[in-house]
């Protein structure tokens, strides 16, 4: 097959490479100058393992970067995979990129090709945006266009891995259309999964990631309650989830990212008014709320006015470089607003980007960061923390650590008494 990628960020890249190394034919196009860089050199603009080696082994083979797709290449399908963020200052999602994305195949768009959204959307969107779009493009009446909702479902970090592993949700407007869908991911998944509707695609994704918010927002809400009746919330989790496999409360942590941190309001955008709707934006508003206890954390207890934050990649595990809807960048931003000088340190995420957000210098290790501050905050759960050993800025009078998600419970016995997300409030009482 022979498919056309609008978008080579970090869905459509990992899509297109993935695709291309089970044998499908795949041409890409992109807006951003940098990333089209970094392809003619081999390299995936972010971090995720394993990408940049297959990129090398397919790039100008299986896989093209183009400026506009050939007119002479005879297209199967075309996958959007733009993105979809919140507007600014609004928790509306734009699909003004998707749109553009599809007026961007106009000249080759026959209405013979199937198109693939693979964007995350509010329930609705393929049908009422993505269709009439393709069928005034195409001149077709809207039964006879063909379009699937096929929605992306991997982690950053092990995305590679995972999208071959995962089953695929595929849905279209009619019969054909699941066919060429089902057809292209058969390619490069073990399983697909065929719904009843476009709409059924679109709600199955974004309740993966409410789900997963929530499940979050569970572990969260425990530590802030043990925490009022003068308990630490991690001793009680583990203690709660030990041997009892009925029990897997997660572990406390921020709840972000670019899509964590969107997919309820996207969700939710279109809900009418509900019991479900608030419940939706409750646990999303608790998970969003762990920002500010930080920020409030380092009001009370820094003695001095530089602060060094390490962890700025909105998540650990899987290890990823991705700063975009970071709980951390949102703290820094916050802190810097209220004076604070900023030292960061982050394990994979690029220090240019970092160094670009303007938030404070960027150092290479964590003993670097710490030094000459007066508190330490580790905001993500990045596996290297495990093997950090105590050094010497750790045990300085009035130095304070935040171990927001208990990434360095290996140093409890080691002197080291660092408050985390599950006794923020407790050790300010005592
Ligand atoms: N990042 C994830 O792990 C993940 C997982 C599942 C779903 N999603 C969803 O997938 C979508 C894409 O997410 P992402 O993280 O890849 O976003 P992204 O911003 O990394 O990638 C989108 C890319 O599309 C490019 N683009 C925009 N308009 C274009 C156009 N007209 N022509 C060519 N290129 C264009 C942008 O320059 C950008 O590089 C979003 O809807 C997101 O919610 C993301």
């Amino acid at each position: 097959m022979i498919i056309g990628i609008i978008g080579l960020g970090y869905v459509g890249l990992t899509l297109a490479i993935a695709a291309a190394d089970c044998g499908v034919t795949v041409y890409g196009t992109e807006v951003n100058n940098h990333i089209k860089e970094c392809l003619k050199r081999n390299r995936a603009h972010f971090y995720e393992p394993g990408l940049d080696k297959v990129i090398a082994k397919l790039n100008e083979k299986a896989f093209f970067c183009v400026d506009t797709f050939p007119e002479d290449v005879k297209f199967d399908a075309f996958v959007v995979s733009v993105g979809t963020p919140l507007l600014t200052g609004t928790h509306s999602p734009d699909f003004d990129y998707i749109r553009q994305a599809l007026r961007s195949i106009s000249n080759i768009y026959t209405g013979e090709q199937l198109v693939i959204i693979r964007s995350t959307v509010s329930v609705g969107t393929t049908r009422r945006i993505a269709l009439p779009l393709l069928a005034e493009l195409c001149g077709k009446p809207e039964d006879e266009v063909l379009i699937a909702m096929c929605p992306e479902r991997t982690i950053e970090g092990k995305a590679i891995e995972e999208i071959t592993g995962l089953p695929q949700i595929i849905s279209g407007n009619n019969a054909r259309s699941v066919e060429i869908a089902d057809k292209l991911f058969r390619m490069i998944t073990t399983r697909t999964i065929v719904v009843g509707s476009l709409e059924e695609a679109e709600l199955a994704k974004l309740y993966c990631n409410v789900y997963r918010d929530t499940i979050f927002a569970v572990g969260n809400v425990l530590c802030m309650a043990a925490q009022e009746f003068g308990v630490d919330g991690i001793k009680v989790i583990r203690a709660a989830n030990d041997g009892y496999a009925r029990s897997s409360i997660a572990s406390p942590g921020f709840v972000a990212g670019p899509c964590l941190g969107k997919d309820a309001y996207i969700l939710t955008n279109n809900l009418p008014e509900c019991s479900a709707k608030d419940f939706i934006l409750s646990e999303r508003k608790f998970n969003e709320s762990l920002e500010d206890t930080v920020v409030e954390w380092v009001e009370r207890n820094s003695r001095g006015r530089i602060v060094a934050i390490s962890g700025m990649a909105f998540k650990g595990k899987p290890e990823t470089s991705d700063l975009r809807g970071s709980s951390s960048v949102r703290i820094a931003k916050e802190l810097k607003k209220r004076g604070y000088s900023l030292r960061l340190h982050d394990f994979a995420a690029i220090s240019g980007e970092l160094s670009a957000l303007e938030l404070g210098e960027v150092f290479e290790t964590v003993e670097e960061v710490c030094a000459g501050t007066a508190a330490l905050l580790v905001l993500n759960n990045n596996a290297r923390y495990s093997k950090l050993m105590p050094f010497s800025a750790m045990f300085q009078s009035g130095f304070v650590i935040l171990d927001a998600w208990g990434a360095l419970s290996h140093l409890e016995g080691k002197g080291i008494c660092a408050f985390t997300l599950g006794n923020i409030k407790l050790r300010r009482e005592l």
